[in-house]
């Protein structure tokens, strides 16, 4: 199966074309990289061509503008990059009969949950950010593109709080903190009323082939690590398994006025995926993942502790 990746150097993305690259399915020449110099989000209607030219029978769209407080200050760019040109690349799939995996956010919930439940693929979307608005635009172009259209596939696989290579994410910006706190010795204040659901690339990017080589793409799913966590406990999560010992304080999200109001309540509650396996807890993922972060920093001459 020919399947192409759009936004291929980003965090997603390069996970993605990784598993891609070790699925039986997609042969020996493996998936299609498109980065932003082939697919560009500021000029979409070159898709066509170059669907065209690389003729894939699937998509997935990892590309997007994912600076949340930059999508506050230009709401507007936002909606054209993450909700038009999602829109132009669905129309131009489905005319062709081709497949499409469009990857969301929670940050389409208003995130004022408060019965402790993750939210469900059936539950409202109401966003309160314009990045999670123009995330929704994109989610409903493709699936206004896929609408009566027979023998092509739409999937929206919407995700939370990833964290993975090449790093300066939220463990490595955690560990830097860190650093800083202990060298002016001064308790690390960790944000205590955020509360979502932390996901590794590497596995988000294995359910998502899991999706494709099963053919169960169509649909909503919700592709998270198990559990959930404040931006506190995953700190605290990160510092505990990198050994680094150093007082925290808890405080509340304002303590950093930004131009995005983050959803408080950022947890998803997992789909099922077709082998009835779900992702594995966030800890047990972030302790695979750590060990790489940690030796990043050394090689980068870093002081852990
Ligand atoms: N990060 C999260 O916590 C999170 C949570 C939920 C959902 N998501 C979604 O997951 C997907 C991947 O996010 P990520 O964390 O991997 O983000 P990322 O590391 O910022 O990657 C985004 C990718 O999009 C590309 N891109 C940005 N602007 C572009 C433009 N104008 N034209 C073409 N390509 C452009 C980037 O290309 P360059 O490398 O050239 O900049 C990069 O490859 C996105 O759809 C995002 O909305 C992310």
């Amino acid at each position: 199966m020919r399947v192409a990746v759009t936004g291929a150097g980003g965090r997603l993305g390069r996970a993605v074309v990784s598993a891609l690259e070790e699925a039986p399915f997609t042969g020996p020449f493996g998936p299609i990289a498109w980065s932003r110099a082939i697919f560009d989000l500021d000029t979409p209607e070159g898709v066509g061509p170059i669907l065209d030219r690389d003729r894939p029978e699937m998509v997935v769209h990892c590309a997007a503008w994912t600076d949340v407080d930059g999508c506050a200050r230009d709401p507007e760019l936002a909606l054209a990059r993450n909700g038009e040109a999602t829109g132009v690349l669905a129309r131009a799939a489905a005319e062709r009969g081709i497949d499409l995996i469009v990857i969301s956010t929670n940050e389409i919930f208003d995130g004022r949950r408060t019965d402790g439940a993750g939210y469900a693929p059936a539950d409202e979307p109401d966003p309160i950010n314009g990045y999670g608005a123009s995330k929704l635009a994109g989610e409903v172009a493709a699936r206004a593109a896929y609408e009566g259209v027979r023998g092509a596939v739409l999937g929206i696989a919407r995700t939370a709080w990833l964290y993975g290579p090449p790093g300066n994410d939220f463990p490595a910006k955690i560990l830097a903190a860190a650093d800083r706190a202990a060298a002016l010795r001064e308790p690390l204040r960790l944000v205590a009323d955020e509360v979502g659901s932390p996901s590794y690339t590497l596995d988000v990017a294995e359910a998502i082939t899991e999706l494709i080589g099963s053919a169960a793409v169509g649909g909503t799913h919700h592709l998270v690590n198990a559990g959930r966590a404040s931006r506190a406990d995953w700190a605290r999560e990160v510092l505990r398994q990198a050994r680094i010992d150093i007082p925290t304080d808890d405080v509340p999200a304002s303590t950093w006025p930004r131009a995005s109001t983050p959803p408080a309540w950022a947890v998803l509650e997992p789909t099922p995926l077709p082998g009835g396996e779900p992702l594995r807890s966030w800890q047990s993922a972030l302790a695979d993942y750590l060990p790489t972060l940690l030796r990043q920093r050394s090689a980068a001459g870093s002081v852990a502790r």
